[in-house]
């Protein structure tokens, strides 16, 4: 048996989606934890893209299972619209297993999201819009519906009329339009009929794949930076991309997570609010922006961008669990006479070397950068570290030694070809 737990360790959009489609060529299951469809993995292979939301990146390999385990919040429309859109083009032979008791995102969900984000004014969060916070706050206040009562038509009938009596009150004192439960059921229950063939108890079949000496990938969604109770909230998402939410959103022992791959852009963005020390604007943020297409997978916001913050990758690793790390979009960087990395932060004075739990101090914090010298080649199809630029490979290793953790793996561009690995850790 052999797991691995891949986790952005930033503010998302690290380029797990890549990593986890790499690393799945040797996987036997991959296994989405957490989130909904407010992730956005974007894989490309054989010169096509595809941009994935709630799917798992196993699916495009026939031999691989892939699993949306308990810890997601699953929206059926957007899942099947997701699964119709992949058969499409041609990905019709596929394993999927879905947990029954995964949550279900509703269409009161995705209202409620955009009214609170309303609400907010310029303290929004600056949410997906899909609903995903309501559907976790339905689950936290046990009013949640999950995919074991969807698929049963009484089922679902009971818990949709209770939780859209009490919804539609909540809508109603938002100044929103009331849903019909008629419409809703009718129109979900269909959903529920379709999904009804993938859905089981996925913590039972992640034990039966650990006793046969399986290979499990945990792709991440999100960023440790997003994270409910470590990233920098309130401007976070609503649940955790930690190493550590793994095994309870998937229903497995602690015991048999192995490695903890932390995935890190060579630079740092960031969608959404927030505070964001290391961030740049001008024209270094333009030429990072447009050279690494920091635009959103899924509402397609200009992503902010700035430098590498060392000091948020160290928090990351700690309260993660990262013990290797994946060092995304190098090429990117090149062409910079310099690039700065960020190696501490200073707050009223003093030098720190964490992140700190209010807003306020993380706006306050300056950070303090290390200059390194930059390289002008391009790195696109460099196939080992030996062909890197020497001042990319000095890039390289002052990220290691500044977060004390070894970088297994670089990437070069958006193919799968593009990515070279330095050690095996799967
Ligand atoms: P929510 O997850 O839609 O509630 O959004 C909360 C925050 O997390 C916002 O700042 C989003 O931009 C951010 N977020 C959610 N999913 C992702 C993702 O997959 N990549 C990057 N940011 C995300």
């Amino acid at each position: 048996m052999s797991t691995l737990v891949v986790v952005g360790s930033q503010w998302g959009d690290e380029g797990k989606g890549k990593v986890t489609d790499y690393l799945a060529q040797e996987a036997d299951v991959v296994v989405r934890s957490q989130g909904g469809n407010n992730a956005g993995h974007t894989i490309t292979f054989g010169g096509e893209k595809f941009a994935l939301r709630s799917i798992p990146s196993g699916i495009f390999n026939p031999k691989i299972k892939n699993v949306m385990a308990n810890g997601m919040v699953i929206n059926p429309k957007q899942m099947l619209e997701e699964l119709r859109g992949l058969e499409a083009r041609g990905i019709k032979d596929y394993q999927l297993f879905v947990s029954n008791r995964a949550h279900i995102v509703l269409p009161y969900h995705e209202m409620l999201d955009g009214a609170y984000e309303a609400f907010k004014g310029d303290k929004k969060i600056g949410t997906t819009k899909r609903g995903i916070g309501p559907a976790y706050e339905d689950k936290a206040s046990r009013i949640g519906i999950r995919i074991a009562d969807l698929v049963d038509p009484e089922l679902f009938k009971a818990t949709l009329s209770q939780t859209l009596t009490i919804k539609n009150m909540e809508l109603k004192m938002l100044g929103l339009p009331e849903l019909d439960f008629d419409t809703v059921y009718n129109e979900y229950v269909e959903y529920g009929k379709q999904i009804k063939k993938f859905v089981t108890d996925t913590s039972l079949l992640l034990e039966e794949e650990i006793e046969k000496g399986s290979k499990i990938l945990f792709e991440g969604a999100q960023g440790v930076m997003l994270c409910i109770d470590h990233g920098t909230y309130p401007y976070v998402t609503s649940s955790s991309p930690t190493g550590a939410s793994v095994p309870l959103n998937a229903g497995i022992a602690p015991r048999y997570i192995n490695n903890v791959l932390g995935i890190c852009k060579a630079y740092t963005t960031r969608v959404g609010e927030g505070p964001f020390p290391t961030e740049l604007d001008g024209d270094l943020a333009h030429y990072i922006r447009e050279r690494g297409h920091e635009y959103g997978t899924v509402t397609k916001r200009p992503r902010r961008v700035g430098y590498l913050d060392c000091v948020a990758l160290n928090y990351a690793r700690r309260v993660s669990g990262i013990n290797y790390l994946a060092l995304m979009l190098f090429d990117v960087l090149s062409g910079l006479d310099e690039i700065k990395i960020c190696y501490a932060y200073e707050l009223d004075g003093k030098k720190i070397n964490t992140v700190p739990a209010t807003l306020s101090e993380l706006e306050r914090v300056k950070p303090l950068y290390v200059t390194m010298k930059g390289w002008k080649e391009d790195i696109t199809n460099v196939k080992s570290f030996d062909e890197l630029p020497l001042n990319a490979q000095l890039y390289l290793r002052k990220i290691e030694e500044l977060t004390k953790t070894e970088i297994v793996l670089f990437s070069v561009g958006p193919d799968r070809l593009q990515t070279i690995k330095l050690k095996d850790i799967f």
